[in-house]
């Protein structure tokens, strides 16, 4: 396969070009400019803003990188996903978790296959068991109802539920408690189980190729604590599964009413729409499931359908590649002013990194520009008080996604106006800075002494200019929390295409994975000095 190389594009050369010719301007002069910048530079769909005009560009930027877009073909690719191509092209796979939140009647073909019906069996299945243990009618083996839900499983297999679930706490069931087990550190499954009843525990094994030896270990080591505290008839009440390998959650003893399916057309990071979102479909209930799968469509239509433009998966694809390959961003900052989305950073580190840490293009050869920044975020206002300094003032460029929701539910708002304010002082003071005169008229308005002064405003002084999106959504609930996810989903998608890359392998886990498994046979550790004298520590420490 021949994948045309972007970066020797016309179009490529005319966005350098054309970011020379912006050396000198500054974001700031861009809103001095133009009253009308706002609305020139956001996107909205429903009560969902993408405000991107906190960055370098101008409308002939968008004009040019949308001509990258064109010459990369980002709309035939999209187009090959929605049509259930093969574009996983490393493991021969179709890449079609649009099919997991697809509404209507129509179709959704694989392979010359309709894979709805398969899809909506599954759904039928997690209502009727997220119903039962919701109402109760599923109990454990001594006949308890279920109140607390353990969903072992890592990476692709945790992460999503485990952000939702949090994300979507004040929709969740108030009487069951959900715990998310992923590290083989047995400190976390020994931090859910010392909360937990047997009898009234449930817990979910989660791995799409039930091979991952983390889920195993943590699996088997929870079932011979049930079977200890009840008995070995027990586990058929208190554990099922999700897995695209059915028969081998069978061997784990799992009975096959119990296993809940999916299919190799599902990629880990993009699962939780279908039975790995089954924790999700407990804590909402089927409505609330329903409501975040309504949510993915809804943005799917719009990638789908939405002239470039408007397109706001792709916009914001445009943008990230502008900030990574044209102005040097090596970093990228994800901040929510919700406490509740404390775990959309770590979702989206695996999505974003997991799919774009690459380094070859889809035809094997080395990809000639900065692919996958570093992601990292908290939550806001907590980030602001520990890393933000370096956005602010480091020598590194971080670009940075804000994301708020607009009416609170915490029945406190005078700390959401506090939360708000936060929100939009600091993609302003990112974009503006403070030259070293205002912060030194600043000091002598405090009455400080002008050498002093003079001494500090280099500390003191902000260069601004750096660029940021904003997304501000009407509610943190099921709904606009399914389109967040898609749009990320999408954008990193749309990223991917511009880069050649394949998103969606990881064979950049693998060597890890290998290399465990010869240390833990013993073969491994002489292979050099420092991993056998760490080894020869760990051994002596153990007495
Ligand atoms: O870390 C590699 C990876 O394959 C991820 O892509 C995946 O989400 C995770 O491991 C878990 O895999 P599984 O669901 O098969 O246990």
């Amino acid at each position: 396969m021949t994948v045309a190389d972007l970066t020797r594009s016309e179009e490529w050369a005319a966005l350098k070009r054309h970011r020379q010719a912006l050396a000198k301007t500054r974001i700031a002069d861009l809103f001095r400019q133009d009253s009308d910048r706002f609305s020139k530079f956001s996107l909205a769909l429903d009560e969902f803003a993408f405000d991107f005009s906190k960055n370098l560009v101008t409308e002939e930027t968008m004009r040019l990188l949308r001509d990258v877009a064109r010459a990369a073909d980002v709309a035939g690719w999209r187009d090959r996903m929605f049509a259930g191509e093969r574009i996983n092209s490393t493991e021969d796979r179709a890449v079609y978790h649009v099919a997991l939140r697809h509404q209507g009647a129509t179709p959704m073909m694989v392979d010359g296959k309709d894979v709805m019906p398969d899809v909506r069996r599954v759904w039928d299945q997690m209502r009727r068991f997220a119903t039962a243990v919701r109402e109760g009618n599923w109990r454990g083996a001594t006949g308890e109802r279920i109140e607390t839900v353990i969903n072992i499983g890592i990476g692709g297999s945790d992460l999503g539920p485990a952000m939702a679930v949090q994300a979507l706490r004040p929709f969740c069931h108030p009487e069951i408690r959900f715990h998310f087990v992923s590290n083989v550190d047995g400190a976390h499954l020994q931090a859910a189980l010392a909360q937990a009843d047997p009898a009234s525990t449930l817990f979910i094994v989660s791995s799409k190729t039930f091979t991952t030896q983390e889920t195993l270990a943590n699996a088997k080591a929870a079932r011979a604590w049930l079977t200890a505290r009840l008995s070995p008839d027990a586990v058929p009440k208190h554990f099922v599964a999700v897995s695209a390998a059915v028969d081998k959650a069978g061997v784990f003893g799992i009975a096959p009413e119990n296993v809940f399916g999916f299919w190799d057309w599902v990629g880990g990071r993009y699962s939780m729409w279908c039975a790995i979102g089954l924790p999700i479909a407990v804590a909402l209930g089927w409505e609330g499931f329903e409501r975040l799968l309504a949510g993915a469509h809804a943005m799917d239509r719009h990638f789908r359908g939405a002239p470039a433009e408007r397109n706001i998966p792709l916009t914001m694809g445009l943008i990230a590649l502008w900030n990574i390959d044209f102005l040097g961003a090596a970093a990228y900052a994800m901040l929510p002013y919700a406490q509740d989305l404390a775990r959309l950073p770590a979702y989206l580190q695996q999505l974003e990194m997991e799919s774009n840490g690459k380094g070859v293009r889809r035809d094997g050869k080395p990809v000639k520009c900065a692919t996958g920044p570093v992601l990292f975020g908290e939550p806001g206002t907590n980030g602001q008080h520990a890393f933000y300094q370096l956005i602010h003032q480091g020598t590194q460029r971080v670009f940075c996604d804000f994301i708020l929701a607009a009416r609170d539910r915490s029945g406190y708002p005078e700390l959401h106006r506090l939360l708000s304010a936060n929100f939009l002082a600091q993609s302003q003071a990112l974009m503006f800075g403070k030259s070293a005169a205002e912060a030194q008229a600043e000091m002598r308005e405090a009455k400080m002494k002008a050498g002093q002064a003079r001494a500090l405003a280099p500390h003191r002084s902000f260069s601004g200019d750096r660029p940021s999106n904003s997304i501000l959504i009407g509610e943190l609930d099921p709904y606009h929390l399914g389109k967040l996810v898609a749009l990320y989903e999408h954008k990193t998608f749309v990223l991917g295409v511009l880069w050649g890359i394949n998103s969606f392998d990881q064979w950049g886990v693998e060597l890890g994975k290998q290399l465990a498994n010869d240390i833990l046979s013993g073969n491994g550790v002489a292979r050099d000095g420092s991993t056998a004298g760490l080894k020869a520590l760990y051994d002596a420490w153990q007495e």
